[in-house]
Formats: C-alpha cells, structure tokens, sequence
C-alpha cells in the first residue's frame, strides 16, 4: 500500500488528519506544508466556475487543475473527486480512475455513495486503486442542501452505509453536513478514518472548502470558520495598485528594466 495512505490509516485515534481543497499549484504549495491530504474537490465547479452545482464538471477539467495543483504537493497524500456521471457503472469507474490517476499521478480517487455503488468502491479497492468514500450530504447526488443524520432512521441508513463503504475496501470517508451524535457513533464503528465537513470534532479529521475558510468564496453556512478575509485582504491590495497605477507612482524608477537584470 501507498506509505502516504499508511501515514493516514494510522492516525486514527492518535491525531487529527487536516485536510483542505486545492485547485491550483499556488495554494497547493502551501497548504502541503500543514496539511495531510490535499482534495481536488469537484466544488471547483461552484468556486472556480461558479456553477450552481457540482453536475457539469468534466473529467478533462478535473485532470487539468489536478496536474497544476500536482505540481505545488510534494508531502500529501492527493486525493482527486471523480466528477459526476463518471463511475455509473465498474467499467466505466475504473476506466475513469485509471484515467485521472495515470495522468495526474494522484494518490487516491474520491466518489460519493448513493447508497448504491459499493461495488464500484470494492472493484477499484480491489484493482489497487485507493480510494476515498463521502456519505451524508453527496452534492453529486442530491439537488437540495440537508443537514443528514438527524432522526433515528437516517442515522442507522448512514452507519449501515459506511460500515458497507468500509468493507468494499475504501481508506478512509468523507461526512459531509452529518449531525454530530451520527458523526460520532459512525466514526467510532470504523476502522478507517472519517473527515468530517458540517460533521463536527468527532471525526477522526476535518475537511474545508479552502476558498470558504480563506473567506474568499462569500460562502459562509454555521460549519464554515473564517479564517481569514482575503476578500478584503485583497482589495485593498488592488486598490493600492490602482491609485498608483493612476498617480504614476507605480512602476517607480526602480521597477524599471535598464540592462540584463531583470530580478
Ligand atoms: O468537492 C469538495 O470540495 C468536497 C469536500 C467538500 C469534501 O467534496
């Protein structure tokens, strides 16, 4: 097995396993440096593109911000979301995932349960390739936002599905927006470890949408901290650059390019 899935696996009940999404080298580069897992999240859809949903991304589209964002990870494990309608059936799962994996030279393949394709998390565990569930809120699959877990019914539906998701093989499962009792009792019923986003402490590790915690997206739901505004960072860096630019105060004198140096 990948030594950088071992290095997740055996976190479990030892430390927290920090994860955040990354589209681009950039903001890759830096979030290796404190990170475990870095996802390239199909949330690029609504980020990056500003779709209204995740429904529409495209494997090639996948693949291309994987190989920027590749180029910025040197100690994660790099984790890529198979978009939707690319893993209806074994053949096509598999197909796809050899497809983003030998091309990106990702570590691991993330897919959303519909409560239903286990057997696609089975075969792809079983061809070598690692890969990751995602129970509770799967915005692939589902066109409305609701918090899951709630009622008794719903919290037994998803402890049978990560139970079912754990033993096709899967190395470790997304909670997304699952309420905390859920979380908690799911978490400690796995042997691999949970990353929890809306799915509170409990979870063995915890994912965000890296613009949102940036505060550079303007989406802000109760799960989501602020860790910054970069938004308003930003600005004011823009607006500087503005006035200058408008002054004649930027490029100054020695900004200017006389000779070979350019650095
Ligand atoms: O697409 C994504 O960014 C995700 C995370 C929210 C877990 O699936």
């Amino acid at each position: 097995m990948n030594y950088k899935i071992n290095k997740i696996l055996n976190k479990k009940n030892k430390s927290k396993i920090v994860c955040l999404t990354a589209y681009s080298k950039n903001i890759a580069k830096i979030l290796d440096k404190f990170c475990d897992i870095i996802l390239v999240g199909d949330s690029m859809a609504n980020v990056l593109y500003a779709e209204k949903n995740t429904h529409n991304l495209t494997i090639e589209n996948t693949i291309q911000h994987t190989l920027s964002v590749r180029r910025g990870v040197k100690k994660n494990l790099l984790v890529v979301d198979m978009p939707k309608g690319t893993y209806k059936n074994i053949a096509m799962a598999k197909k796809n995932a050899k497809l983003i994996i030998s091309s990106t030279k990702c570590d691991a393949v993330k897919i959303e349960s519909n409560s239903n394709n286990f057997n696609i998390i089975k075969e792809l565990a079983s061809s070598k390739i690692p890969v990751m569930g995602h129970i509770g809120y799967t915005p692939q699959f589902k066109n409305k936002f609701k918090i899951e877990g709630d009622t008794e019914n719903e919290k037994n539906k998803l402890i049978k599905e990560a139970i079912e998701i754990e033993k096709a093989g899967a190395f470790s499962i997304v909670l997304e927006c699952i309420t905390s009792r859920t979380a908690q009792l799911i978490t400690k019923r796995l042997k691999i470890p949970t990353i929890g986003i809306g799915a509170s402490s409990y979870c063995d590790g915890q994912v965000l949408v890296t613009d949102d915690m940036l505060g550079l997206s303007g989406f802000y739901p109760k799960f989501v901290k602020k860790f910054t505004n970069l938004n308003r960072i930003i600005e004011k860096a823009v607006k500087k650059y503005s006035r200058e630019v408008r002054k004649k105060k930027f490029p100054s004198k020695k900004n200017f390019l006389n000779g070979s140096k350019y650095r």
